[in-house]
């Protein structure tokens, strides 16, 4: 794992007017491919090997409290962790929130908010997002077994 502040060679930043931003408590796995990425507030986002993601893509760790001493939200923030397994890939527009773990294989559709753990091999859309199918497990596991990555 590498953290965005010691990344070196291999990672991939495109996505035209879609800018990638990603706070100094993300953690990269290898072959990292972005294409317009956000990452907002101080909860740990951790990625896996091989993650893809299309363009206007939105990962928020922080949450105002709205239970504490002001309104509409006090001083203080509530942040959570994002975990991403290995070869995931999220369409364009996905969001996703603080707290949430997304599987090893996992598709997000695009436009979905990921509000839920997703399980390995989900392919999810919808908000809040859901699982309507699974990637086929042995054609995924032959590609993994002869390390066929994009
Ligand atoms: C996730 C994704 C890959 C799935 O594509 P797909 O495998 O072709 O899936 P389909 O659209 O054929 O949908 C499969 C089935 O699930 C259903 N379905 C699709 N999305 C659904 C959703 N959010 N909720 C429930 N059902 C859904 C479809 O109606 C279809 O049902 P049917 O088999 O009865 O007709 C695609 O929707 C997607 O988001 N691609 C990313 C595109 C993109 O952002 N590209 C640019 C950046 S990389």
């Amino acid at each position: 794992m590498r953290s965005v502040k010691s990344h070196y060679g291999g990672v991939y930043i495109s996505g035209g007017s879609y800018k990638t931003s990603l706070s100094s408590k993300t953690e990269l796995g290898l072959n990292p491919n972005f294409n317009g990425m956000t990452i907002k507030g101080n909860g740990r986002v951790v990625f896996g090997d091989n993650f893809h993601s299309g363009e206007g893509c939105l990962i928020l760790t922080s949450n105002h409290n709205y239970n504490g001493n002001a309104l509409p939200y006090d001083e203080t923030n509530i942040d959570k962790d994002v975990i991403i397994g290995n070869n995931v890939w999220f369409g364009d527009r996905v969001i996703v929130m603080g707290g949430v773990k997304i599987g090893d294989g996992c598709i997000i559709q695009a436009g979905a908010v990921v509000v839920k753990d997703i399980p390995d091999l989900g392919i999810a859309g919808g908000n809040p997002a859901q699982v309507f199918k699974y990637r086929d497990k042995e054609h995924y596991y032959s590609l993994l077994e002869k390390g066929l990555f994009h």
